[in-house]
């Protein structure tokens, strides 16, 4: 097994601070809640046929909203830790690394089995695109969702967006289409998280990084001649 004596490093760096860390759960757990209940409030099929009892759709409703302003929240802090939090140098890094065609090469190359995964930032490029699209996928499930709010509810929240969120509908062209795209974003979703799953374990096991605890830990694990390269790299 030369690759596994390879890549088996104790080299631990920090990358990942416990304000990332934690929005990540706290992210992962509010998508997980909202395409549960947006699920049941595309589909209420809980409610008997005929009846008039709208207080068990009333409640998932609730539940998705309070959920749904808890996404906003996070989302919006996930957005300015990108640009002033702690790991801002790692994570602009990455950003550079898109427009690399040499760090392009090396993350293909690794998932075809013929290198090894060294990025310079805290993401691979492809990785990069992806999250980014994940990230406007949270921004469009909140705008849609908003739209889809100032329509029920008309006093604080409500009434502050009333006006911009019409808009917004208008540009998308109606509230149905609104409603089309909240409901396909949901799609967005359940086809990331199995590949996001999959591919954790399987860079954890091929690489032998923190791939998988770096969320809990914050460590990373890397070959010590790639970290000092990163450190050169700064100088
Ligand atoms: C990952 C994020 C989200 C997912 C997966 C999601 C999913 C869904 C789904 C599948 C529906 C049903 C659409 C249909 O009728 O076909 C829905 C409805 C709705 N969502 Fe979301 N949603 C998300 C975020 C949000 C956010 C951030 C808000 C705003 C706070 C929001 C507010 C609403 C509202 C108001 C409705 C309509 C409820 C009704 O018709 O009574 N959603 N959502």
């Amino acid at each position: 097994m030369v690759h596994e004596e390879k890549y088996t490093s104790d080299h631990p760096d920090f990358v990942y601070s416990s304000g990332n860390r934690i929005l990540h759960w706290i992210r992962a757990s509010v998508i997980i809640g909202l395409i549960v209940t947006g699920f049941y409030i595309a589909d209420p099929f809980l409610t008997p046929e005929g009846s008039t009892d709208k207080l068990l759709y009333a409640e998932w409703t609730q539940w998705h909203l309070i959920i749904g302003f808890v996404l906003i929240a996070s989302g919006l802090l996930r957005i300015y830790l990108f640009f002033f939090g702690k790991d801002k140098e790692g994570e602009l890094r990455s950003m550079k690394d898109v427009l690399s065609v040499r760090s392009w090469i090396t993350q293909l190359k690794s998932y075809f089995f013929i290198g090894e995964l060294r990025k310079k930032g805290l993401y691979g490029p492809l990785q990069f695109i992806t999250y980014t699209a994940i990230m406007i996928l949270v921004v469009l499930a909140s705008v849609t969702g908003l739209v889809l709010y100032v329509h029920v509810y008309h006093l604080g929240i409500g009434s502050w967006l009333y006006e911009p969120m019409r808009t917004v509908e208008y540009w998308m062209g109606g509230l149905a289409n609104v409603r089309y795209i909240h409901h396909i974003v949901m799609w967005g979703y359940l086809i990331f998280i199995p590949i996001h799953i999959y591919l954790v374990i399987w860079s954890a096991i091929r690489f032998k990084h923190g791939a998988m605890d770096v969320m809990f830990t914050g460590y990373d694990y890397h070959l010590k001649h790639d970290t000092d390269e990163v450190e050169e790299d700064k100088k």
